[in-house]
């Protein structure tokens, strides 16, 4: 008999809940795991809605140059082949019209598209097989009325991939579970303490440049039996940590999965366990364009296994029956798409083989949360799954790599960045709270995790925002950063512009105003992207190289208007807050763009982002903004007051 459901499941109770039923003598709570299945399900369901209803307001309101440039619409594409694909599909290669690469886009593999023709005209749905800088494949459905025109348009609707995936994830929850591993699911659902064996020996010396507290961070985690937790602020070194124990889980014979809810995040990792000397298989799209990850990624080690010249001919065999079946007649495609069928299944078998034997050779498998759910994972066990920036994967994400393992330990720090929820209904109901967050603040979690707190990033001023809104006062600064400047970087010198760890730029009164907000709310300011502009301009001639400056923004807008601006120089990141998180720059300048009379501040507000954006510099951050529309809100002015006493605070007059 089940027992009886915990309200904490079914209403608006956020993670971790406390019991109030289960057996009398028991002190963790009882988990009815239909409901809470069920109710996941529901939320994401919610949230799928209203991420379509964004995605049609968009449509309908902005216009085709507009789309394309928020990389959802790519324009004038032609045909360049038409290839015969699985079930029935074509497979359609597309590539620009005038020839060269895509320009910037948001499309992957999985994702659904339209084709629409230029007219906008709706021919038909497909969804995106592979993607190259130049060409995008979409597998649409060979109907016999398909007409297809000579130009065509793809948008990008919703991706589906990562909730059908999330869904799939919930619903194994669901299934028997092995013996071996009932502990670990009962320890990551609070039903039981996680247990740890200490006495466990390393097979290779631990890293000496860790710090004790690290050390002891690596070494729990390596003990534990089912779950650990390392949590901490910005730059300690979490992930630093979790590269540690991945490296000594493969000296003692492990199999271990890697995995972040990002592909940055994911690349991120690679790089460091690749600098470690360890043999990595990368599941899907690297976005970093890294020379040494790139070739680590699965669909390149495809590429050159030694079984190609097998696959080529396979290949070879079959393209010649697709030119055949584009000359043929209707009656003779018949026998010819059996023949196709049968070459298409003796490819998947060679290709999956092949896949197959190099995820058995490989020390880490890497993939984001989104692509531990695909087919190819789906049979393995790995002994440990790693799973970086966990507080910022849904619950549902985080499953995704955990049903592949036998243990987890987890990193992240949820103070920073939550998980992008559209809805604010989902997110009321619970679907905001991760995995990570409700065991780190359970009685039992408390066990599990570890916590670190010297960091290895910035300046003692860049950090102080954050350690006294966030952590306490208990974030201390290595010896080795506590001073550390951009003039004591090679051939930089000191200039107005390089001298301060902590930079405000002053827009109060300097006619920066921010935009109307654009439909989706995102706003941009002119005269701090000037502002911006001219600063970056002034650390370049002061010799800091364009890599090791980011310009980051809440508002994809002020992204956009930046890029405009200054996309030119090479080297030199752009982005939103949320693409640096996990990441650090030595300068980095941060452009705030409220600038209003009502002091209106929008998602500001959620501080969390702005901790993020605070504390991705390590020795020089510069942040521009209107001290006068910030101070009116109340904990944005701590914000600015910090700014103004412990930082070099200017009007950025006459910058504009
Ligand atoms: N013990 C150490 N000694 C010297 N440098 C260190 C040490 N630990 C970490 N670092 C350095 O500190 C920086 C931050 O480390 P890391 O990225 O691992 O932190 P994190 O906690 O994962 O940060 P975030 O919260 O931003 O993800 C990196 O440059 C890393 O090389
Ligand atoms: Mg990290």
């Amino acid at each position: 008999m089940r027992p009886p459901p915990n309200p904490a499941w079914h209403g608006p109770v956020p993670w971790p809940a406390r019991l109030t039923f289960g057996p009398p003598c028991c002190t963790l709570p009882t988990l009815d795991l239909h409901a809470f299945v069920a109710r996941h399900q529901g939320l994401l369901q919610q949230e799928r809605a209203e991420e379509i209803a964004q995605q049609e307001r968009l449509l309908r309101t902005r216009s085709e140059a507009e789309l394309e440039q928020r990389g959802v619409l790519l324009r004038r594409l032609e045909f360049a082949d038409l290839e015969p694909g699985l079930g029935g599909a074509l497979h359609a290669t597309l590539q620009q019209s005038r020839g060269g690469s895509l320009p910037p886009h948001r499309f992957a593999p999985g994702d659904v598209v339209a084709v629409d023709a230029t007219d906008g005209t709706a021919v038909c749905n497909g969804v995106v097989a592979s993607i190259r800088h130049d060409r995008v494949v979409v597998a649409i459905d060979d109907r016999d009325d398909l007409d297809l025109p000579s130009l065509v348009r793809l948008r990008r609707l919703v991706p589906d991939v990562t909730f059908r995936r999330m869904h799939e994830a919930l619903q194994r929850l669901l299934r028997p579970i092995e013996p071996e591993r009932r502990r670990y699911f009962d320890a990551c659902f609070l039903q039981r303490d996680p247990e740890f064996s200490p006495q466990r020996r390393l097979e290779a010396p631990i890293d000496e440049s860790l710090d004790e507290s690290q050390k002891a961070a690596v070494l729990h985690a390596l003990a534990a039996d089912h779950i650990a937790l390392i949590h901490g602020p910005p730059g300690t070194g979490k992930t630093t940590a979790v590269v540690e124990v991945i490296r000594q889980a493969v000296a003692r014979g492990e199999s271990v999965l890697a995995s972040a809810p990002s592909n940055v995040a994911v690349d991120n990792l690679a790089e460091r366990l690749l600098q470690k000397g360890l043999r990595i298989v990368r599941i899907g799209q690297p976005v970093r364009v890294l020379p040494a990850v790139v070739a680590q990624s699965l669909a390149v080690q495809v590429h050159e296994a030694p079984e190609q010249k097998l696959l080529r001919d396979v290949r070879h065999e079959l393209r010649e029956l697709n030119r055949k079946w584009l000359r043929a007649s209707r009656s003779d495609r018949f026998e010819l798409k059996r023949e196709q069928r049968r070459l298409r299944a003796e490819l998947r078998t060679l290709e999956n083989a092949i896949v197959q034997g190099l995820l058995d050779t490989a020390d880490v498998v890497l993939a984001t949360t989104t692509g531990c759910g695909d087919a190819l994972l789906s049979d393995r066990r790995f002994d440990l799954v790693v799973l970086d920036e966990a507080a910022q994967a849904l619950e549902a994400a985080s499953w995704m790599p955990l049903l592949l393992g036998n243990r987890a330990v987890l990193a992240g720090d949820h103070c920073q960045l939550p998980p992008t929820v559209h809805s604010d209904e989902a997110a009321k109901g619970g679907l905001a709270t991760t995995l990570f967050e409700r065991i780190a603040n359970s009685p039992s979690g408390k066990l599990a995790t570890r916590m670190l707190t010297t960091q290895y990033r910035m300046h003692e001023r860049i950090q102080e925002w954050s350690n006294a809104t966030f952590y306490g006062g208990k974030l201390v600064p290595a010896e080795s950063v506590r001073s550390h400047r951009l003039t004591d970087l090679p051939a930089t010198i000191e200039t107005d512009a390089t001298k301060d760890p902590l930079l405000f730029l002053d827009t109060a009164g300097c006619g920066c105003d921010e935009s109307e907000g654009d439909d989706d709310g995102s706003r941009h300011n002119q005269g701090e992207a000037a502002v911006v502009s001219k600063h970056v301009q002034q650390l370049l001639e002061a010799g800091v190289r364009a890599d090791q400056i980011a310009v980051v923004t809440p508002y994809s807008a002020q992204v956009r208007l930046l890029r405009d601006r200054l996309g030119g120089i090479e080297g030199l990141e752009i982005g939103t807050v949320d693409g640096l998180q996990g990441r650090e720059k030595e300068a980095v300048v941060l452009s705030l763009v409220r600038s209003n009379e009502r002091g209106e501040v929008g998602f500001l507000s959620e501080l969390r982002r702005l901790n993020v954006a605070l504390t991705r510099a390590r020795r020089h951050l510069c942040v521009v903004g209107d001290s006068a529309t910030l101070a009116q809100h109340e904990d944005i002015a701590v914000l600015v007051d910090v700014l103004q006493q412990r930082g070099e605070h200017r009007s950025a007059w006459g910058m504009a």
